[in-house]
């Protein structure tokens, strides 16, 4: 009998009304491969992942799972087929532990009525030891790190059978740690025999995990080829069509007088404790300070408090000689700070409005957008043009609904608003995340072209290369504080990855506990 391939898909097309979003798609992975699905924002990925799972119906268009033709089928006809999707967000309950996630909906019964704990609570301790997920089923979610909720998603698809996954971007939120755990959990779960279907923006995670790629541009298929047999340079080109630069070269800068002025700036989290202990941090007009910091050290605190989104208990925020401790977010955002948020869904945009409407999102109570309580439409229009143009959001139309536009859309829609005006502060938050290398490339440039226009630019981000490439100087922040300070270009991933997860430390004390190199 001959080996069928895990997933055959042939003319797949579907069509929104301003968009084709898969265009004639032909997809073949092979049993047992790990194959990876790149291509620009919008290009398609996720709306062709989600017609295989069947949560989106395609139009035209015939798709086989082990050689069985599927016809309208929806998610719960793929799991009994054995084609589970990981989800990133939002699809596990926060108050129920890991075994109960696990098994809501398909819970083993005792006695035909009760629901047996302990059965479910063994199968998900065996799943988990098998694959290295090191996942405990009685720890409630809300407890945990979004790289063990991750693991959490891919134990419940493998408790409901399934040998062929699809994670659409799964490394976007996590750490660098965590991206190793999951490729190793990755890696065990090919050699059990499943196949995995993954979508990034990372190149380098393509050629280190993948078998295979295939890359997608406006809807089509542009080509599948080994992972071991290309590179990154290669795969960029068939993403994009042109030559991208994968690192931007950042000139001399020479910065003015201090923008921000953090000192002793202290805050409370819900347990009572510290969550940012005495940070004091100062950013010049024409710099760059990047903070890194393996997530959930006090960043996320820091910004928030800067930008108003939650009190500081002591010290102070000093904006251009003026004092915003502790002001309402809009007041400090007319002070000329703008923040790029590092949760776009809940923060960054309004997924009702349109993409006008949310390009002059915090800003629509300006002069140029209202008179006499009126919304000026055509100006809002004019203005939005401009940036979809300036900064390529696809689609290129500013009355489509921002929740229809692909993830990375998303993320450029927030970095135009934000970018756009002359802020004295710049507060970026994970501002490439999500997004494809030509519009990282894009943002990057940003960045140092606002430094060099005299902007102070905060930079929080987990990816490293991203804090390295950009930063004139480098914080680190572990336990909410910032333990160390570099000059930018003077220290090593290494070195930074020490101080990151508390093995090093500037500030005392903490050397001979946590063992420095
Ligand atoms: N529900 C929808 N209504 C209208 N248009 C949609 C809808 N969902 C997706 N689209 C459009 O289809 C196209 C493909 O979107 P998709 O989300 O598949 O892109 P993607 O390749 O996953 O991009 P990203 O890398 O940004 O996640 C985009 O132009 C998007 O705006
Ligand atoms: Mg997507």
């Amino acid at each position: 009998m001959p080996e069928h391939n895990a997933v055959e898909m042939r003319g797949v097309t579907k069509r929104y009304p301003r968009v084709l979003a898969c265009d004639r798609v032909d997809l073949d992975v092979r049993r047992g491969e790990i194959h990876a699905i790149i291509g620009e924002n919008g290009a398609g990925k996720s709306t062709l992942m989600k017609i295989l799972y069947g949560m989106v119906r395609p139009d035209e268009g015939s798709i086989r799972l082990n050689g069985n033709l599927l016809v309208g089928h929806g998610p719960s006809d793929s799991i009994k087929l054995g084609l589970g999707m990981v989800h990133q967000h939002f699809m596990l309950i926060d108050p129920f532990t890991v075994a109960e996630n696990v098994v809501l909906g398909i819970e083993p019964v005792r006695a035909g009525l009760f629901v047996d704990g302990r059965a479910a609570r063994e199968r998900v301790e065996r799943l988990s030891s098998e694959y290295g997920l090191a996942l405990d089923p009685d720890e409630r979610i809300e407890n945990l790190s979004v790289g063990l909720e991750q693991r959490a998603e891919i134990v419940k698809v493998l408790y409901r059978g399934a040998d062929i996954l699809i994670l659409d971007e799964p490394t976007g939120v996590l750490t660098p740690q965590e991206v190793s755990e999951l490729f190793l959990i990755l890696r065990s779960l090919r050699k059990s025999g499943r196949t995995i279907i993954f979508i990034t923006h990372k190149l380098n995670e393509v050629i280190e995990l993948a078998d295979r790629v295939t890359v997608m541009r406006d809807g089509r298929v542009t080509g599948t080829v080994s992972a071991a047999e290309t590179t990154p340079e290669e795969l960029a080109r068939m993403m994009v069509g042109r030559d991208v630069l994968l690192r931007v070269e950042r000139g001399e800068t020479t910065p003015g007088e201090a923008v921000l002025e953090v000192s002793e700036l202290s805050a409370i989290g819900r347990k009572g404790t510290h969550v940012l202990d005495h940070v004091s941090l100062r950013i010049r007009s024409g710099e760059i300070v990047g903070i890194a910091g393996v997530q959930g050290n006090g960043q996320t605190e820091l910004v928030d408090v800067i930008a108003g989104l939650r009190p500081a208990s002591s010290g102070q925020v000093v904006l251009s000689g003026s004092d915003i401790t502790n002001r309402r977010p809009r007041v400090i955002r007319d002070m000329g700070v703008a923040h790029v948020p590092e949760d776009r869904q809940a923060r960054g945009l309004v997924p009702e409005f349109t993409v006008a409407e949310n390009l002059v999102l915090g800003h629509h109570h300006r002069a140029e957008y209202s008179r006499r309580g009126l919304t000026n439409v055509a100006k809002i229009e004019e203005h939005a043009r401009e940036l979809i143009a300036e900064h390529d959001l696809r689609p290129a139309d500013p009355s489509v609904s921002a929740s229809h536009l692909s993830g990375g859309n998303q993320q450029k829609l927030i970095v135009a608003r934000e970018f756009d005006g002359d802020p004295a502060l710049l507060i970026a938050s994970q501002p490439t995340r999500g997004v494809d290398i030509g519009a990282i490339e894009f943002v990057h440039t940003s960045i140092l072209k606002m430094r060099d226009a005299g902007a102070a630019v905060l930079l929080v981000s987990a990816e490293l290369s991203e804090i390295m490439t950009l930063s004139d100087r480098i914080a680190v922040m572990y336990g909410g504080r910032i333990v160390a300070e570099f000059e930018g270009g003077t220290v090593t991933e290494e070195d930074l990855g020490r101080y990151m997860t508390g093995a090093a430390s500037d500030s005392g004390g903490q050397d001979a506990a946590g063992g420095a190199a």
